[in-house]
Parts: C-alpha cells; sequence; structure tokens
C-alpha cells in the first residue's frame, strides 16, 4: 500500500480535483440552463443546491476515497467486505466509462473549434448552424479530432498521477481561471451587455417552478462531478494530511464561480446582439457563440479572432481536465484490481473509449439514422444511460452507505484527521442529517424527473 502514488502538495490536490470537476458542464452545460431556465433565479436555486447537497455528498467519496486508499470497487470492497455495496464500486466505474465515451465526442468538438478560431475561420463563418452541422455529420473530421484529444488524455494519464495529472492541472486551472478573468471584462466592454447582466442577476422569483428546482439539482451534481468513482478515486491519492472539508469548500467555490463567470461572459455578449435569443439550447456556443463574436466585434476582426480563440482554448481545458478524471477511475480499477501493469491498463481504456466514442461521433453522421437503443443512437443512449439513470441511483447509494453502513466514528474520523482539525458538532450532525434523509430523497426526485414522472 505504501507504494501506490499520491498528489504532491495540497494545491495540486484541490487544482486536480477543480480540474475534474469544471468542465464542459460549467462553460456549456451550465449557461445553457441558465437559459433555459430564466437567468438569475436559477442561478440561485443551483447555489442552494450546490451547499446543501453538492457539499455533503462530496465529502462522502472524499472521505470514502481518503480511507481506504483503494479505487472504487476495492475501496467498497475494504469498507464492506462480502456485501452488495461492492456493487457501487463498479457501478462508479462503469459511469466513468460511459460518460467517457460521449463525453470525449463534444471535448473534441471543442478543440475543433479552438483549431478553426486559431486560423481564422471562426471569424469568416457566414452560417454557423451549417458550419456546425456540416462538421459534425461529416465521417472522417470529428473522428480525427477525437483521436488527438485521446491520445492527449492517455499521454497524462500514463505519467502517473504527481507527473501526469497533478502538474497538468496545476498549470491549466490558473490558465483556465486567467483566460475567464480576461473574458469576462471583455464581455462587460461590450454596448448593450446590462441586459445580459440583469438576467443574471435580478431574480424573477415567479420563475421558481419544481422543473427548475430539479434541474439546478442535476445541473450541481453534474458539475461537481458527483455521484461515481471520480472524486472517490482522486481522494484515494489524497495524502493523510489534507483537509476534507476545506478542499471540497475550495473546489466547490472554484467550480461554482467558473459556472457563474462563464454566464457572465456568453449572456452579456449574446445579449449585446439583440437578434440572438439567450434560450439558444445545446447549440449556444457552437451556433450562436461564432455569430455572437462575429457581429459584437463586427468593426475589429482581430478581436472576433481573439475573443473566439480564448474562449475556445478555455473550453479545451475545460474538457481535458475532465476527461482525464474519466479516464483515471477506470484505468486505477483494472491496474490496481487485476494486477495488469499502468500502462497496459491506460491502453485498453483508451482503446475500448475511442472505439465507442467513435460510434458515438458517428451517429452525428454516417449512423444517423442507425438508433439501435429504444430509438436513440449511441451518443443519446451513453449520454441517457450514464447521465439520467447511473449518476442518479450512484448518487442515491454513496448516500445510503456513508449514512447508513459507515461508522460514524471513522466519518469524524476522516473529517477531522482523527481530531487534529477542528471541526463544529453542528456541521457533523448536519452533514449526517443531509446524507441520510435529505440528500436521497432530493435524488431520488430528480431521478424521477428526468424518467418523466412528473410530465
Ligand atoms: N464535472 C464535469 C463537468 O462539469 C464533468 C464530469 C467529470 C463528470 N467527471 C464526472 C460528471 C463525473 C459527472 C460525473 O463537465
Amino acid at each position: 500500500m505504501n507504494t501506490r502514488a499520491s498528489f504532491g502538495s495540497k494545491l495540486g490536490i484541490i487544482m486536480a480535483a477543480a480540474g475534474s470537476a469544471v468542465g464542459l458542464g460549467n462553460v456549456w452545460r451550465f449557461p445553457t440552463e441558465v437559459g433555459a431556465n430564466g437567468g438569475a433565479a436559477f442561478i440561485l436555486v443551483y447555489i442552494v443546491c450546490i451547499l446543501l447537497l453538492g457539499l455533503p455528498v462530496m465529502l462522502s467519496e472524499f472521505l470514502i476515497g481518503r480511507h481506504t486508499h483503494a479505487n472504487t470497487v476495492d475501496a467498497y470492497r475494504q469498507l464492506a467486505p462480502g456485501t452488495w455495496w461492492v456493487f457501487q464500486g463498479y457501478l462508479g466505474v462503469f459511469t466513468a466509462w460511459f460518460i467517457l465515451c460521449y463525453y470525449c465526442v463534444v471535448s473534441a468538438w471543442t478543440m475543433k473549434y479552438m483549431v478553426s478560431a486559431f486560423c481564422g475561420q471562426i471569424s469568416a463563418i457566414s452560417d454557423s448552424a451549417e458550419y456546425f452541422a456540416h462538421f459534425t455529420g461529416s465521417p472522417l473530421e470529428p473522428v480525427i479530432y477525437l483521436l488527438v484529444i485521446f491520445i492527449f488524455t492517455h499521454f497524462i494519464i500514463i505519467r502517473g498521477v504527481q507527473k501526469g495529472i497533478e502538474r497538468f492541472s496545476k498549470v491549466m486551472m490558473p490558465l483556465l481561471l486567467l483566460i475567464i478573468a480576461i473574458l469576462v471584462v471583455c464581455s462587460f466592454s461590450m454596448p448593450g451587455s446590462r441586459a445580459g447582466m440583469k438576467f443574471l442577476l435580478m431574480p424573477d422569483f415567479t420563475k421558481i417552478t419544481s422543473k427548475v428546482v430539479l434541474s439546478a439539482l442535476g445541473q450541481a451534481f453534474y458539475s461537481l462531478s458527483l455521484a461515481m468513482g471520480c472524486l472517490c478515486t482522486y481522494a484515494s491519492y489524497f495524502t493523510d494530511d489534507a483537509k476534507l472539508v476545506k478542499t471540497a469548500g475550495s473546489v466547490i467555490s472554484i467550480d461554482t464561480t467558473v459556472a457563474i463567470m462563464s454566464g457572465f461572459i456568453i449572456f452579456p455578449a449574446v445579449f449585446s446582439v439583440s437578434e440572438v435569443a439567450p434560450d439558444a439550447g445545446p447549440g449556444l456556443v457552437f451556433i450562436t457563440l461564432p455569430k455572437v463574436f462575429q457581429m459584437a466585434f463586427s468593426e475589429y476582426p482581430i478581436f472576433v479572432w481573439l475573443f473566439a480563440l480564448m474562449f475556445y482554448l478555455l473550453l479545451l481545458i475545460a474538457a481535458l481536465t475532465s476527461m482525464i478524471s474519466l479516464h483515471e477511475p477506470v484505468t486505477a480499477f483494472l491496474h490496481e484490481h487485476y494486477k495488469i501493469g499502468r500502462q497496459k491498463a491506460a491502453v485498453i481504456v483508451t482503446a475500448v473509449c475511442v472505439s465507442l466514442g467513435i460510434l458515438c461521433t458517428l451517429s452525428f453522421g454516417p449512423l444517423a439514422d442507425f438508433k439501435p437503443f429504444f430509438g436513440m443512437g449511441f451518443f443519446d443512449f451513453f449520454d441517457f444511460v450514464s447521465a439520467k439513470i447511473f449518476l442518479p441511483v450512484g448518487g442515491i447509494i454513496i448516500c445510503l452507505f456513508t449514512g447508513w453502513k459507515l461508522d460514524s466514528s471513522l466519518i469524524w474520523n476522516e473529517l477531522t484527521n482523527d481530531g487534529r482539525i477542528y471541526i463544529p458538532k453542528l456541521f457533523f450532525w448536519l452533514f449526517l442529517f443531509i446524507i441520510r434523509f435529505l440528500a436521497p430523497v432530493a435524488i431520488a426526485l430528480i431521478f424521477a424527473n428526468e424518467l418523466g414522472v412528473f410530465a
């Protein structure tokens, strides 16, 4: 056990975990949800969900991982040997694997858009919807980008936990935060950006419906990389002096800041171009934004180039660090559980995910009419099964496991580093209450909502 890898520093731990959390979910999915659910009111509900449910569930994953220092399957096996709880470990590995298979598709798009932005093509697009459909629908180009992005991810993974994941995150996350700051300032300075700020800052409470609350809760879990093996596996590399509550607090703050700032980049820009509606849906980032960049800086093409380049670079960094965090739990599981060499394990994961990823990519092109899974193509199927079924089920099981199966003294010892750090008793009791009662019920509601029970 002593030879097992670990992160080298507390900053490295925070940057790696934040790298997992900050991803397409923040820059692509969050603004889309904000647009679809009425702006500021959604953001308020989202923040409540993060604090009330995201924090306790993240802490559970941290303490399970750090206590066992093992991959998710062996973690549950150590804590509850011979019971069906081990199923959750396998589910975590499966979920990571399934998410990776379709997450890589959108990540590959961000790489294509970054390259296009760099080559000055974004400023020259005349019909951005056509451009997007043409690219995603072609049989070869998206596959090439997919291969490139996977080779990159693979390279980081095989360099290991400290030299690969930690070092990459420590360089990329500050760069990402810097780009965000620059883009926010640019976006604010656009004429007409006030309407966008108003949309994000003035809550209209009449817009808060049960659908908005459930969407916010789902978004909170997705954005924090919760309810599967990701953070649990990263936490297994935490050192014994890492402070779990403080780390979770930092990761949550970074993740939420990036999500809200992405809103502040996108909406003032979108509103400054009055022809474009804020609730443009999933195409917002790839179809609407190129148009917005062009119109907003129509007199200064150099700014179109710069803004687009920085924006898609931001998206690419966010996507890459999350892809790494989805790759690692599966690699760690194969490596430790089946005693396969780490390099070989990584090759297996990459090969399988690339193959399935290609099928997902092609479901926007040549395989568009191939819908073997209850009328869904590959991309939609992987998305549906992992994000809509595995994640909520995993979330409920993690809460029940921590709340009802684990000894509360074990939890207390992990959260306080065996009594070395102070944690208010009230916080601890609140944590137990949420993890035992509130969180499982809330997640069950999201699950039911996603399955259309309340439709
Ligand atoms: N949280 C990441 C994002 O915001 C995506 C992600 C990485 C994820 N790992 C995950 C989502 C695990 C759910 C579960 O894009």
